[in-house]
């Protein structure tokens, strides 16, 4: 399996790709779109949007689609994250449920950029996202 590299410009393409992925949020109970992109070792880039239910609480973030949606294709291991919320007035990080999946499958340095639009873009690490992951020896 090829390492991608993570550059500034892939990052802010990435995010470039989240907000595409926000045009096609199903989000009509909380009407607040969410994009999600995500880069596999490999290169490849996976999107997803919030798909919200009548049952409320089915919603499914933008972040848990695209990963989905990159292991149902082959991918494993994630080397960079981005997420869009454009209706946002600040960046919006990812949820609790999202940043346990993600750490699934990425290591403590992978970068997540997120915001509203690409001038107030954020960035951080999955590790200071989710501080003391633990249970990764339980899949073998
Ligand atoms: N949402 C996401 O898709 N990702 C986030 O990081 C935050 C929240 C969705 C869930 C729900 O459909 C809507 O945004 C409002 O919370």
């Amino acid at each position: 399996m090829e390492n991608v590299l993570v550059t500034e410009e892939k990052l802010e393409g990435l995010f470039e790709a989240a907000m595409q992925a926000s045009k096609l949020a199903y989000c009509p109970y909380s009407k607040f779109p969410v994009g999600a992109a995500i880069l596999v070792s490999d290169g490849r880039i996976f999107t997803g949007c919030n798909v919200e239910n009548r049952s409320y609480g089915l919603a499914n973030c933008a972040e848990r689609t695209a990963i989905f949606t990159a292991v149902a294709e082959g991918a494993r291991k994630i080397a960079a994250v981005a997420i869009a919320a454009p209706k946002a007035e600040y960046p919006v990080g990812p949820c609790g449920a999202c940043r346990q999946v993600l750490t699934e499958f990425g290591d403590d340095d992978v970068p997540v950029v997120f915001g509203s639009k690409i001038e107030n873009l954020k960035k951080a690490t999955l590790g200071q996202l989710y501080p003391f992951d633990s249970l990764h020896e339980l899949a073998q």
